[in-house]
């Protein structure tokens, strides 16, 4: 098939003076384009890569792909990583990964906190400032955690973001309006291991329609295949880094990225983290592959609590935390890669298209 790999790159995205140095930090490196490009060429496709940028509407319709491979994460406004899927859908033009509603959600972490809480999945107790002089919720106890409520990649986390007293809770929250232009989200600081889940695939029907505590049901994660989690080992960083995943770590320090994978967990602590994960796969309506970010804490029996779901992870075959993952679950780059392109074109039925020479629209995915 024809595809189009569409991505932000670092070097082609705009630049302004005072711009922040972390700015364009969770766009992608030419490196990983020519890697996945070649990763799909190995299974026969042709390639083709798009900057996905406002000469994405004119170029896309002169190239005229039968699939897109999606890692777009936009450059401005806070529905960005939802732009090029909405300009896909408008065209409909089929594109890997999650969908508008899904990748809007999950750049708000907020938003994406309010439905976890709803389906009564655990994440840290939190509230929104969007104002400096809010009263903080008294039901909040310090050790608190502040980070912008729409950023990725660490960005605005480092040993700051914990807080001890009102005073150091109002500096950081100022520090992000300044810094981000975008409400702060202030958490309980959960002390203790940091793992990550990745995964690739779809819930199947009916279990992608249940609830997560469905009766007859109760821990069905079927369609989705897990890699071993992934630790970060904050033993060997220096202790400014504070325990936490910080830009530092994910930018500066990233060609010596200390990690454990598989994660030294019991198997029953792996099953709940899976549980835990395709929950909130299924509860944000994900596709194809994301990756869940949890911390366990150390006070409470290591019991887990999600962060954030990433439905559209980093893919540096050297860097990036799936990519460790599925190497460590024995998967080659190149089946990675294929795996997440093979989901989409089933689920738009895609193969049957392209072998019949009606080629009925079937746009809606499932
Ligand atoms: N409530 C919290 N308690 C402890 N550490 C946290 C908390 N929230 C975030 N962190 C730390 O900050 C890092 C980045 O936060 P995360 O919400 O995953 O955002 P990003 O999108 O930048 O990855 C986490 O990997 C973790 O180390
Ligand atoms: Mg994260």
């Amino acid at each position: 098939m024809k595809v189009a790999v569409l991505a932000n790159l670092k070097q082609n995205a705009p630049t302004w003076p005072g711009m922040s140095p972390d700015q364009w930090d969770d766009l992608d490196s030419w490196s990983t384009i020519q890697a996945i490009t070649a990763a799909l060429e190995s299974a026969g496709h042709s390639v083709v890569f798009l900057e996905g940028d406002t000469t994405l509407y004119n170029n896309i319709q002169a190239v005229k792909p039968d699939i897109c491979f999606n890692l777009t994460e936009g450059h401005f406004g806070d529905s960005r990583e939802a732009q090029v899927p909405a300009i896909l859908e408008m065209l409909q033009i089929p594109y890997t990964g999650s969908r508008v509603l899904t990748l809007a959600l999950a750049l708000d972490k907020p938003m994406t906190k309010r439905v976890l809480t709803y389906h009564d999945l655990p994440t840290p107790a939190f509230q929104v400032f969007e104002r400096p002089d809010e009263p903080l919720d008294p039901s909040l106890k310090f050790p608190l955690f502040a980070k912008p409520s729409r950023e990725g990649t660490g960005m605005g986390v480092s040993a700051e973001s914990i807080v001890h007293t009102e005073a150091q809770l109002r500096t950081q929250i100022n520090k992000i309006f300044e810094r981000y232009n975008q409400p702060a989200l202030v958490e309980h600081y959960i002390e203790g291991r940091e793992i990550t889940v990745g995964m690739v695939g779809n819930l199947t029907a009916p279990v992608a329609r249940r609830l997560p505590e469905d009766e007859d049901a109760p821990r069905i994660v079927r369609g989705l295949h897990f890699f071993p989690p992934l630790e970060v080992d904050f033993n060997a960083y220096p202790t400014e880094e504070a325990g936490l995943y910080t830009n530092r770590i994910k930018v500066e320090l990233v060609d010596t990225f200390y990690y454990l994978c598989p994660a030294p967990l019991t198997p029953e602590q792996i099953e709940d983290l899976n549980w835990l994960a395709a929950a909130t796969f299924r509860v944000m309506g994900c596709r194809d592959v994301s990756r869940v970010d949890f911390r366990l804490d150390a006070n409470d029996n290591n019991k887990p609590y999600i962060l954030e779901i990433n439905p559209l992870p980093g893919l540096n075959p050297g860097y990036s935390d799936l990519c460790i993952e599925a190497t460590a679950g024995g998967w080659t780059y190149e089946q990675l890669i294929n795996r997440i392109l093979d989901e989409a074109i089933e689920r738009y039925e895609l193969r049957n298209r392209h072998n019949s020479a009606a080629k009925t629209p079937r746009f809606s995915g499932r």
